[in-house]
């Protein structure tokens, strides 16, 4: 089985990535990025890992999906009081990353990370399955629990207790962040393992500098 490990390769051939193909602003190079992803039938093409620090200096990482791509950054929805949450209240810096097999492409983007405004958050809440939004009053996320049982427990409360009520209210502890770009490493699977990087570096201008990095 580990030996498989060793053994197991294959080329890159699916596309390039040269200075000329590249866009000026690199949102653009990431949305159409994830819209070809999208169109080669990646499933879940909006998941990214989203990397942050401990209280140790450890890095820690999990899978959060993209909700949100403009100008102003990358954003995303989780429980403010989760392990992430605390992490980037204490620490507001954060990789994002992006892997699309299929074209054979990563994605990696670090920069600050703020809270988007109350009135966001309410807007995509609102748009959830009253299901999802049950979800995010029942779990404490990232706490210890006893058993399964005291989630669907926490869920059957929170359901009680919203039963009369048209629509559910947004959690306090629930809510949005967004990322705000530092930097972009853009990746291409190329053969040999010669594959194309491009970096873009944010200038205070607003504009942003292209250079290209070794495989
Ligand atoms: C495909 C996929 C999508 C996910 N999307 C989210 C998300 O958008 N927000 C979120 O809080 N957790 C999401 N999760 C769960 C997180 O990976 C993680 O388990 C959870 O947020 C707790 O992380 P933490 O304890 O480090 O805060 C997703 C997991 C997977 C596998």
């Amino acid at each position: 089985m580990t030996e498989d490990l060793k053994h197991s390769r294959r080329d890159f051939a699916k596309g390039t990535l040269l200075e000329d193909q590249v866009p000026p602003d690199p949102y653009k190079l990431l949305e159409e990025w994830y819209q070809a992803a999208v169109g080669s039938g990646e499933v879940d093409a909006n998941a990214m890992s989203l990397s942050t620090l401990d209280e140790d200096g450890y890095p820690v990482s999990r899978i959060v999906l993209m909700r949100g791509l403009s100008i102003e950054g990358i954003t995303f929805y989780t429980n403010y009081l989760s392990a992430k949450g605390r992490q980037l209240d204490s620490n507001p810096k954060a990789q994002v990353q992006f892997l699309w097999k299929a074209l054979e492409r990563q994605v990696r983007v670090r920069g600050r990370v703020e809270r988007i405004s109350s009135a966001e958050s309410d807007q995509y809440f609102a748009s959830r399955p009253r299901d999802s939004q049950l979800g995010a009053w029942a779990s404490p996320q990232s706490q210890f629990l006893a058993s399964r049982e005291e989630l669907e427990q926490r869920l059957q409360e929170q359901s009680s207790r919203f039963s009369g009520e048209a629509s559910i209210p947004r959690p306090p502890h629930w809510g949005g962040f967004r990322l705000v770009p530092l930097d972009f490493e853009f990746w291409q699977g190329r053969p040999n393992r010669l594959h194309d990087r491009l970096k873009a570096f944010s200038k205070d201008s607003g504009t942003w500098s292209w250079r290209r990095l070794a495989p």
